[in-house]
């Protein structure tokens, strides 16, 4: 049995990398049991609002956001922290040589029904060490990623971490507290017949993903020959775990919805350590076009469509787009 301290624990991984990792995945350990309890904790509600005993009451993605704030606050190896929960990043320890970005619960919409969430993290470099870290130092391209995964909370509490080029699966024992690898060396394969889209977008698209949904649809009856399956947790990290375990495609697709906003998916905590995990599996990622983890991020919380998964799947995409390039 090879647990993740001992995953860790050798030559080949930088000190300081295994114990930020140490430090996200424990409070991962709290997420899950908060999550557990549902309905029965404390903590279900508007953050701000008061429950009956007249408490201040926390939502959980807050709950989950100052866990691990606090926690990576007292790593002297973390610089900063930047999360979808804080307009701006938090300067840690200036000594520190990493940044951790994270989306503390991803999917947050389902933990009123008891549905899948997840936690994902990005780890880069801190290229200023001895002074305290700015929102500056956190825009690198995702390619300079030194680690990231993500926790996904479901039926069971499941890592998945790429560190050193390799994607590895671990599941948490609740009788030990132990995460348990579960999978060495994850590799998707090229093909696929299942995506993920909220199709309910469908008319703000732009033509080329119109037109690859549609040739979905039309199954073998279209121009693909063969079927199509529709599956969609609705959180990403649920997506994303599923197309690791079997393949697949998942989209978020650039839409005309909101003119301000060029797609719905988060660059830096959620595009970023996707498409690591991702391509170090043997995947692909996208913003249909162009590889995700080449973009340049001019702001923490910038969007960006994503289309990642099966490669062949992926290219597929893109090639309609670079066809279409005009519509
Ligand atoms: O974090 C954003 C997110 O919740 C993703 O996890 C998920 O894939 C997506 O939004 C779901 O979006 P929608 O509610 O539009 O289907
Ligand atoms: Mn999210």
């Amino acid at each position: 049995m090879t647990t993740l301290a001992k995953y860790l624990n050798t030559d080949a991984h930088d000190p300081a990398l295994i114990d930020v990792i140490t430090t996200v995945t424990e409070v991962g350990k709290t997420i899950s049991q908060l999550l557990k309890k549902g309905a029965l904790a404390d903590i279900l509600g508007e953050a701000g609002n008061q429950n009956v005993q007249g408490e201040e009451q926390k939502k959980l993605d807050v709950l989950a956001n100052d866990l691990l704030l606090d926690a990576l606050a007292t790593n002297s190896h973390c610089a900063g922290v930047a999360s979808e929960e804080l307009d701006d990043a938090t300067p840690a320890n200036a000594d520190g040589s990493l940044l951790v970005l994270f989306d503390p619960l991803d999917g947050s919409s389902n933990i009123d029904i008891n549905m899948a969430v997840g936690t994902i993290f990005s780890i880069l470099p801190y290229q200023r060490q001895g002074h305290m870290s700015e929102n500056s130092d956190f825009l690198q391209a995702g390619n300079k990623q030194l680690a990231a995964g993500y926790l996904l909370y479901g039926t069971s509490t499941v890592l998945a971490l790429t560190i050193a080029d390799n994607v590895v699966m671990f599941s948490l024992d609740p009788d030990t507290g132990d995460y348990v690898l579960i999978e060495d060396n994850v590799q998707i394969d090229a093909d696929t017949s299942e995506y993920a889209i909220n199709a309910s977008n469908y008319r703000h698209w732009r033509a080329p993903m119109q037109q690859y949904i549609d040739e979905l649809i039309a199954g073998k009856t279209g121009v693909r020959g063969r079927d199509f399956n529709t599956r969609w947790v609705a959180a990403m990290v649920g997506d994303v775990h599923r197309i690791l375990c079997r393949g697949g495609l998942f989209t978020y697709p650039f839409d005309t919805k909101d003119p301000n906003k060029a797609g719905k998916l988060r660059l830096m905590y959620e595009a970023n350590p996707m498409s690591l995990l991702i391509e170090r599996a043997g995947g692909a990622a996208t913003d249909a076009v162009n590889r995700i983890l080449e973009v340049e991020p001019t702001e923490i919380h910038q969007r960006v469509p994503v289309v990642l998964g099966s490669k062949n799947e992926v290219n597929y995409v893109a090639d309609l787009h670079v066809k279409h390039a005009d519509q």
